[in-house]
């Protein structure tokens, strides 16, 4: 039986830890909980004793008889660490290294793949110093399960809600069950907008901010592909263990497709590719006093159908964000460029699409199967995609972790 750390820290949302050991338990999972001394304000461990059947670690330095050290063979048991709910505070002591009580210590202790769920009031997690600990955290590959919006328990209206419990539960199932699942793959993922220049200082764009396929590309990573992640240009750190290809225009993203693809097995083409670009980049800055000006554009590539069109055995799964007839403009895609599956997502919905860590979707399979996704994180998205991905490779014939 898999053994999951829960770590319960001090908030308000500390309750909830109790529905996510059931959560977790109900998944077959033995689970011992660590609580921080400011948790068992909120909560007593008797509440959690009695749920997991296991004596709670909160006090490295109390004194049971015994030679045992839980910080060193909990952490080595421990098939996942995860933190729900996440105070600023832990995520600010792991990100830093520091060791200053049970759950901290085994947090540097162990070698099991970690997961945090953070809450707390929306100044506090829009804060730089919280933002970049998160960053911090994420580029070592810890996961993050985001925070949802909502009424807070300070009475205010913003994001930093815990995100809800079957989410997390989803996360560490996903985390635990998904480890070679696509061991052995070669997988390409394209992620981001692409940028057509204008002049030196201006270009065409969208609002891609490349989250979905670094979500993608983390996700086959920790289920046992090795990854090429071509990025076109976002504010997102390179993850580790991914071979990153960073591109700026439509044209730079197809040759380094085009020069990669052939090893890869699985190809999906996140990135928000601009259809066209201007005819001519102006090399020296326009100038305002010439007056108002058309812009003459020409066609980029089409590197999804270009990849459909010399797929061979090669999975080949797209995207779709449409603003209406979701499904029939996303079955049309889907045939058209000759596509195993396609994620079709209608982008004027609230949460969905672009620039936010949250996504909704139909994954539609060229069988006619399809699936939806209703409102969850990027991360979570991108895990059903790899389990439809998996299935149609016939490595599973799993459909749902969650
Ligand atoms: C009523 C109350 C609610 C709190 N809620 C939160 C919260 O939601 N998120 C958070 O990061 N800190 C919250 N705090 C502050 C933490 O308890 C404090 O930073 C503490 O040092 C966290 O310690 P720990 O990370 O060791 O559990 C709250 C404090 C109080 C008194």
């Amino acid at each position: 039986m898999a053994v999951v750390l829960l770590g319960v820290t001090g908030c308000v949302a500390a309750y909830k830890a109790c529905e996510v050991l059931r959560g977790l338990q109900g998944l077959g999972l033995d689970v011992r909980v660590v609580m921080t001394a400011h948790a068992e304000q909120f909560v007593g461990p008797v509440t959690f004793e009695a749920l997991s059947r296991h004596p709670v670690y909160v006090n490295p330095f109390e004194r049971n008889g015994g030679a045992e050290m839980p910080h060193v063979h909990w952490a080595t048991d421990a098939d996942l660490l995860l933190v729900a709910p996440a105070t600023a505070n832990t995520l600010g002591k792991f990100a830093h290294g520091i060791a200053d009580d049970a759950l901290s210590t085994l947090y540097l202790a162990t070698q099991a793949p970690v997961i945090v769920a953070p809450a707390m009031n929306v100044a506090m997690w829009q804060h730089p110093a919280v933002k970049a600990n998160i960053e911090v955290l994420r580029a070592r590959g810890v996961s993050v399960v985001e925070p949802g919006t909502g009424y807070l328990a300070c009475g205010a209206i913003g994001e930093g809600r815990l995100a809800e419990v079957s989410e997390i539960v989803a996360a560490a199932a996903a985390r635990l069950g998904a480890k070679s699942d696509l061991a052995g793959l070669m997988v390409l993922v394209t992620a981001g907008p692409t940028r057509e220049p204008i002049d030196p200082m201006r270009f065409i764009s969208n609002r891609s901010s490349g989250r979905m396929g670094y979500r993608l590309a983390e996700a086959a990573r920790d289920r046992g592909a090795q990854v090429v992640l071509v990025s076109g240009p976002t504010a997102l750190d390179a993850p580790p263990g991914i071979e990153r290809v960073c591109v700026t225009t439509a044209e730079e993203m197809y040759r380094e497709v085009e020069a990669r693809a052939g090893a890869a097995q699985v190809v999906i083409m996140a990135a928000a590719v601009s259809d066209y670009r201007p005819a001519e980049a102006s090399p020296q800055k326009l100038k305002k006093s010439a007056g108002p000006r058309r812009l003459d554009l020409v066609e980029n590539p089409d590197i999804l159908k270009r990849l459909g069109e010399g797929k061979g055995s090669r999975v080949l799964v797209g995207f779709a964000a449409e603003t209406q007839d979701l499904f029939a403009q996303a079955q049309r895609k889907l045939v058209e460029k000759h596509l195993d599956l396609i994620v079709a997502n209608d982008v004027s919905q609230p949460g969905v699409g672009f620039e936010g860590e949250t996504n909704a979707a139909v994954l539609i399979a060229a069988d006619g199967h399809a699936v939806e996704i209703p409102l969850c994180s990027k991360r979570v998205l991108a895990e059903r995609i790899w389990d439809r991905v998996a299935v149609l490779l016939g490595r599973t014939t799993q459909e749902s972790r969650a």
